[in-house]
Order: structure tokens, then sequence, then C-alpha cells
């Protein structure tokens, strides 16, 4: 069973794909932080985020045991990843990576921009989750906030649109709902809730009724 999640950066897609993980016994892949690894490493072998052949070498080397070093998480790497995730070969080499995860019995929950697109288009179902732009920013604030007191609002909220606007744009594997995903708008949903209408939508895409307890 494979249940793919999109959306636009801090839409709680991550949170959201953890829980229905739980849920439904199976394993999950945060994409983005794929993303953000190849951008760290590209940086840190000295190389230029805008350098697709120093980006793929990064993609291609990466060791899946650092894809929770909370160093990722940070918003330079946010930016970072979504300036490598526009090169065609790094997708590339992280397309195989993320088909052979999708694999594995008994299935996962993969979380991103292109899953339901190209990743896994025959995914059982799809969810493309949003939220406004100022309530993403507002949550992304105050995840952040937590590690930089002087981190400011309007500047999350700035970033936010220029990351939404890279992702939607570039060429290959733009940001976009998967024709056949279930729209999950959680600008006025609790974490609770967001949950249990994403179960509801997962629920009605497999033909099945039902709701999470
Ligand atoms: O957590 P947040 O939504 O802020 O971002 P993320 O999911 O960690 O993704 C970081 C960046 O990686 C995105 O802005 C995209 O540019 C890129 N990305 C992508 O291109 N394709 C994916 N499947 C996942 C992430």
């Amino acid at each position: 069973m494979i249940i793919a999640i999109d959306g636009p950066a801090a839409s709680g897609k991550g949170t959201l794909a953890k829980r229905v993980a739980i849920h439904y016994g199976l394993r999950h892949l945060d994409t983005g932080a794929l993303y953000r690894a190849v951008a760290r490493d590209t940086l840190a072998k000295g190389g230029d985020l805008t350098d697709a052949r120093a980006a793929a070498m990064a993609a291609s080397r990466l060791d899946a045991a650092t894809f929770d070093d909370p160093v990722l998480r940070s918003a330079g790497l946010g930016e970072a990843a979504s300036v490598v995730a526009r090169h065609p070969d790094v997708r590339a080499v992280l397309l195989e990576y993320q088909r052979d995860f999708a694999r594995v019995e008994p299935g996962a929950v993969i979380d991103g921009r292109d899953i339901g697109t190209v990743i896994c288009p025959d995914a059982d179902a799809k969810l493309y989750v949003t939220a406004t732009p100022e309530e993403r920013a507002h949550r992304r604030f105050l995840e952040l906030k937590e590690g930089n007191a002087g981190i400011e609002e309007r500047a999350v909220l700035a970033d936010i649109r220029a990351r939404d606007d890279r992702d939607r744009t570039r060429d290959i594997a733009p940001l976009r709902p998967a024709e056949d995903a279930a729209l999950l708008d959680t600008t006025n949903l609790a974490i609770d809730a967001a949950f249990r209408a994403a179960i509801d939508l997962i629920e009605a895409a497999m033909g099945r009724a039902g709701r999470a307890g």
C-alpha cells in the first residue's frame, strides 16, 4: 500500500504523513530530507548549489543514516534544497531511491512535492495538503523560533513565498496536485482534526468508509 502526500512548504504534510504511517503500520519517507541532505552535502564539499554536477554527485553519495540530522530542518537548508531540486540529474538519482523505498513491503507513506505526479503515480491514495501562505509562515515561524529567537515572521513568509514560486515554476516535476489527488486545506484545522480528515480522504480513495479513532 502506497500513500502519496504532497504539498507546499510548511503545509503540515510531514506531521500528517508520520501519523498516517503509524495508523496504517507503514514505513514513512520524508523526501524533503533527501533534497535537504543533497544541499547540505554539496555545501560541505565546498560546492555551488547551482552546479548540477556537484549536486548530482552529492545525491549519488547520500548516506541514509544522516536523514534525521536536525540541521536538515534549518530554514537555510529548505531554501538550498529547492535550488538543488531543480537539477534533473539530482531528481533522477533520488527518484530511484524513492521508488526502491516504496517497493518494500508492506508499503509506505511518502511525502514531498511530486510523489503523486512522478514518483508514485499509481499510489493507492493521494493527498495534496495546503494552507494559506500566512498560516504556513506562522507555523514555520513557531517551529524555527525554538532555535533562533531573532527570527521574524515576515521574513519566514517571504521565504515561503519565494520557495513556493521556485517549486511551482521549475521545469522538472513542479509542485502541483495530481489529477486524482484529494485536496486537504489545513488552514483552520488543528493537527488532530487534519489527521482525521486525512484518514477519511484516504479511506474514501481506497473505496472504504471509516474514521480514525
Ligand atoms: O518541510 P518543508 O515543506 O518546508 O520542505 P521539504 O519538504 O523539506 O522540502 C524542501 C525542498 O525540497 C522543497 O522546497 C523542494 O524544492 C524540494 N523537494 C522537492 O523538490 N521534491 C520533493 N519530493 C521534496 C522536496
